[in-house]
């Protein structure tokens, strides 16, 4: 039984896609923005700056030197085989179906499991926001059951809603979810470049002394402190920018456009996260975001009392959240598009609706078991999970350049990753020393999520692979 077996690259262009292609460059970017910069800026920060201090944005550096060597890698791979699936799809070419199908059960992990956390935060600053109109849900309706100590709760309502009309939106088309992105990414990107010029004026230097109160990795208070865990909790931050690489099927021209997408919109958001990061713990004393962990911005709103800014900043925050969840539902239903497609997933999956050009069903199935995670469960512990899923994809994208480098030195490549082999083995080693900053509870949940995909593949997909066919 080979578990190895392999894709090609030609069988893979060869196929003919069902989808649509309109998306260009600027919309690439526009979808890797829209689906990094989110909760990592607009909640994450606070949770960072308490891990780390003002060296936060040190600590955004090391998360964004990781993301860029991996997106160097999935640049050049989005040029070699420009087809819908991301790491899941470079994984079945590079080391064969076991590892792919374990790639692409790990990013339903990132896609699913992420957009019901950011939900999560974007219900926080939701309820916020109308409450300024006077309009107050249910407490009980607020949050997953155990969320809030101290406070009741057994629904997130909002954060159940925004998921069903974003799947809605997604399932409509691929023009309609481009349209409605684009939109929110100008006014999120707007609503950051106004934070910055209104505040970066009350920065005091004497606030980032000590620079690194916790050194680069201690211990306080029996919790992991210091640059490289506050690193692994920004790494969230950057999270989405591998999306772009699951619209390869839409995109016109993708080997040229998919590594220009990629690199454009993880040092866009670079940019923005270091200038946040040194702006807000410049301003307000990295203690004092203990008091506003939900939403750290409006800590250097009340220090610079520029409360009007707080409805601006909310709204942008709630937009710049929506647009995470579009794009990871998004990314998903494109994932098991591809799995669904390769027979390792349920036709059901792969469905695509010929109204719509979309794999509405799979959407659709997907969209209400992350509606219902966000309505029911206490993500807070969870979310790391998405970050373990995603370091392992990118790990094995980097590993599969190496690997590819020496044995298909011949396929075309539109994009060539620079340094090869050490840009790859740079990437390896800053994402296992993430993995490492991250606590033993992920690693352990981990590895359970991994022994329930490999009952799905022994059980189900390894029967079903469409590969099985093709060695006949
Ligand atoms: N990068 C995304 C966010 O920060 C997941 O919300």
């Amino acid at each position: 039984m080979d578990l190895f077996r392999k894709k090609q690259i030609s069988d893979l262009l060869a196929q003919q896609s069902p989808l649509k292609r309109t998306l260009h460059t600027w919309d690439l970017t526009f979808l890797g923005i829209g689906d990094i910069i989110g909760t990592g800026i607009f909640v994450l920060t606070g949770k960072g700056a308490l891990t780390t201090g003002p060296s936060l944005a040190l600590s955004f550096l090391i998360a964004a030197i990781c993301c860029g060597f991996a997106g160097l890698c999935y640049a050049e791979f989005a040029s070699m085989a420009p087809v819908a699936g991301s790491a899941y799809t470079y994984s079945y070419i590079s080391f064969g179906e076991i590892v792919a199908f374990i790639i692409g059960w790990d990013l339903l992990l990132e896609y699913a499991l992420g957009a019901s956390t950011v939900a999560a935060g974007w219900s926080g600053y939701f309820n916020n926001f109308i409450a300024n109109f006077g309009i107050h849900i249910p407490k009980i309706l607020t949050a997953a059951p155990g969320t809030t100590p101290g406070v009741t709760t057994v629904f997130n309502l909002p954060a159940f809603c925004i998921i069903i009309l974003i799947t809605t939106i997604v399932s409509m088309g691929i023009n309609q979810t481009k349209r409605i992105n684009d939109t929110m990414v100008i006014i999120k990107l707007g609503v950051i470049v106004l934070f910055l010029a209104c505040t970066v004026w009350y920065v005091k230097v004497g606030n980032w002394r000590p620079f690194t109160p916790y050194g680069i990795y201690s211990f306080h208070k029996g919790v992991a402190s210091g640059v490289i865990p506050a690193a692994s909790i920004c790494f969230f931050s950057f999270i989405g920018f591998d999306s772009v690489s699951s619209s390869a099927e839409e995109t016109v021209n993708p080997s040229k456009t998919l590594p220009r997408g990629i690199m454009l919109s993880l040092s866009i958001a670079t940019v923005l996260y270091i200038a946040m990061s040194l702006t807000m713990t410049g301003v307000v004393k990295y203690p004092i975001f203990a008091k506003y962990i939900d939403a750290p911005i409006l800590a250097v709103l009340a220090k610079t009392g520029q409360g009007w800014l707080s409805m601006i900043v909310s709204l942008g925050a709630i937009l710049g959240m929506t647009t995470v969840i579009l794009v990871q539902i998004y990314g998903q239903s494109r994932i098991t598009y591809s799995m669904s497609r390769d027979g390792l997933f349920p036709k059901f999956f792969g469905a695509v609706s010929p109204r719509h050009q979309t794999p509405l069903k799979g959407t659709w199935f997907f969209g209400i078991i992350t509606s219902i995670a966000a309505g029911f469960i206490n993500l807070n512990i969870l979310a790391e999970l998405v970050n373990i899923g995603t370091l392992t994809a990118f790990i094995l994208v980097s590993a599969g350049i190496i690997w590819m480098r020496k044995t298909h030195p011949e396929i075309k490549r539109d994009f060539k990753a620079p340094g090869v082999p050490f840009t790859p083995l740079i990437s390896i080693i800053f994402c296992l020393t993430l993995v490492a900053g991250l606590n033993w509870e992920t690693w352990l949940r981990f590895i359970i999520w991994f022994a329930i995909g490999m009952c799905v593949y022994f059980g189900y997909a390894r029967k079903h692979s469409v590969m099985n066919k093709q060695n006949k």
